[in-house]
């Protein structure tokens, strides 16, 4: 991790990865600060929006935080949530942001991504796209694709096929390179579940 965003890391750390999904916060980050290198997006704005995005579920309760695992939760109460969770993140985000000494202008930007990165429809610039990217990725990603067996309890094929057909999903991804970064991660899922399915 470059420098300038390393005071950033350490004082969201305590806040981090509050909902069975160690690692989280570090494999957003690293997606999208690749993304920011492949489509030439401001890092300065879309790192420490990844660092920060989800700080704020430390804010809620533990039922607050799982629920939304529950495959017939109501869509109203699983907006309200991830709402809560944009709101008290902006908060702890501004907080930290101000506490490392970031310059103002970006700190706008960032807020503003944190603010809406699980509800707004589109995207609102390159660098809104590689933070969000990242986060979706993270579900293609071994530790992530694990974590959601795990907490949806669903079984390898059909949390495969439904992430699979999220590739292309209008409005899912923003930019056509993690949409391929997506589909490497699954081919390799793939080849894990055989590997692991021909062992035991
Ligand atoms: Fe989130
Ligand atoms: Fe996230």
């Amino acid at each position: 991790m470059k420098q300038e965003f390393e005071k950033i890391w350490e004082l969201a750390l305590p806040f981090q990865d509050k909902r069975d999904d160690d690692g989280h916060a570090k494999i957003v980050t690293e997606y999208a600060s690749k993304l920011c290198e492949i489509e030439n997006a401001d890092d300065r704005i879309a790192v420490p929006a990844a660092i920060l995005h989800d700080i704020g579920w430390s804010k809620l309760s533990k039922e607050e935080r799982f629920v939304i695992f529950d495959q017939n939760i109501a869509p109203e109460l699983e907006r309200k949530i991830r709402i809560n969770h944009q709101q008290e993140g902006v908060r702890l985000a501004k907080k930290i942001l101000q506490k490392a000494g970031y310059p103002p202008a970006l700190v706008r930007l960032i807020l503003e991504i944190v603010s809406q990165h699980d509800t707004r429809q589109n995207f609102f610039s390159k660098e809104d796209g590689a933070m969000r990217d990242g986060d979706k990725l993270w579900r293609f990603s071994k530790i992530g694709f694990s974590a959601d067996l795990r907490r949806t309890k669903l079984a390898f094929d059909i949390l495969y096929d439904r992430m699979l057909n999220k590739i292309d999903e209008k409005n899912f991804f923003f930019f056509e390179s993690a949409r391929i970064m997506a589909r490497e991660e699954m081919e390799n899922r793939k080849k894990e579940f055989e590997k692991h399915a021909f062992l035991s």
